[in-house]
């Protein structure tokens, strides 16, 4: 079998005119947007539960007591989701020389020349960043949650460690709010990037400019006879 380094087992060259690579099967996009939609109703019903100046949002979910029992719902059904996905794509997002490179380099992104860049697996140092921050929030937000659940949790820790566990668990969230924003603005920027979470594909021109390495190991790997 080829080794795998940059790539995903169900990525694929497609043999259509003018050629695509397959980077997401079904099931990963299915797991991408059921994690996006709970995420995005986690962040409105926790924002109503945030200020009294935007409790109108509890009206979304039936009223304030019901934002409130369904919050922490959302809450651990979209962590759950979000560990399927960390599972499917975590070694792909482990740091490499060449992001640190191409990190330091950016400026050279931003006017255009990414050719004078070094040659990227799946993702790029941005991403990773945008992945691990993820992980890292949903881990905090998900731990200090429990410890403010007081309907099925009432004494789980004291006061002042619940004291705590909320200010991590409100300065989490609004990290996390900004850390989506990059994310949402950063596939839109980059052209061609969103059909690869809609229609699972990209063209192999955007993975030659943006993500060759990765390109040239399912390029490689397809060449390659299956092991017997
Ligand atoms: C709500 C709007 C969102 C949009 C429009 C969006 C769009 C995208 C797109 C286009 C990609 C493919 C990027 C590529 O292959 O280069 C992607 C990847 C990904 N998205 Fe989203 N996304 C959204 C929300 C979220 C949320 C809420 C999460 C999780 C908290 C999330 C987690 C991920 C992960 C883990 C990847 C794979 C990238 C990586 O592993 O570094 N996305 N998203």
């Amino acid at each position: 079998m080829a080794e795998r380094e940059y790539s995903e087992s169900t990525d694929r060259i497609v043999a259509t005119e003018p050629v695509e690579i397959r980077r997401y099967a079904t099931h990963t996009r299915i797991n991408h947007w059921f994690t996006a939609i709970l995420i995005v109703l986690l962040i409105l019903s926790g924002f109503a539960l945030f200020h009294p100046s935007l409790f109108f949002l509890t009206a979304l979910f039936g009223g304030g007591q019901a934002a409130r029992f369904i919050h922490p719902i959302f809450g651990v059904v979209a962590c759950i989701s979000f560990l399927l996905l960390f599972l499917q794509l975590w070694k792909l997002n482990l740091m490499r020389r060449e992001d640190i490179t191409w990190a330091r380099n950016i400026n050279e992104m931003l006017a255009g020349n990414e050719e004078k860049l070094p040659e990227l697996g799946k993702y790029n140092f941005g991403q990773k960043v945008v992945f691990w921050g993820m992980f890292w929030l949903l881990l905090a937000m998900v731990v200090s949650g429990v410890m403010i659940w007081q309907q099925f949790f009432p004494s789980l820790v004291s006061i002042e460690v619940r004291r705590w566990a909320v200010a991590i668990h409100a300065l989490s969230a609004v990290l996390s709010v900004l850390i989506i924003i990059v994310h949402v603005y950063a596939s839109l920027w980059t052209r061609g990037t969103l059909r690869a979470m809609v229609g699972g594909r990209v063209s192999g021109g955007w993975a030659w400019k943006h993500h060759r390495k990765w390109l040239r190991e399912v390029a490689r790997r397809q060449d390659t006879p299956p092991a017997e």
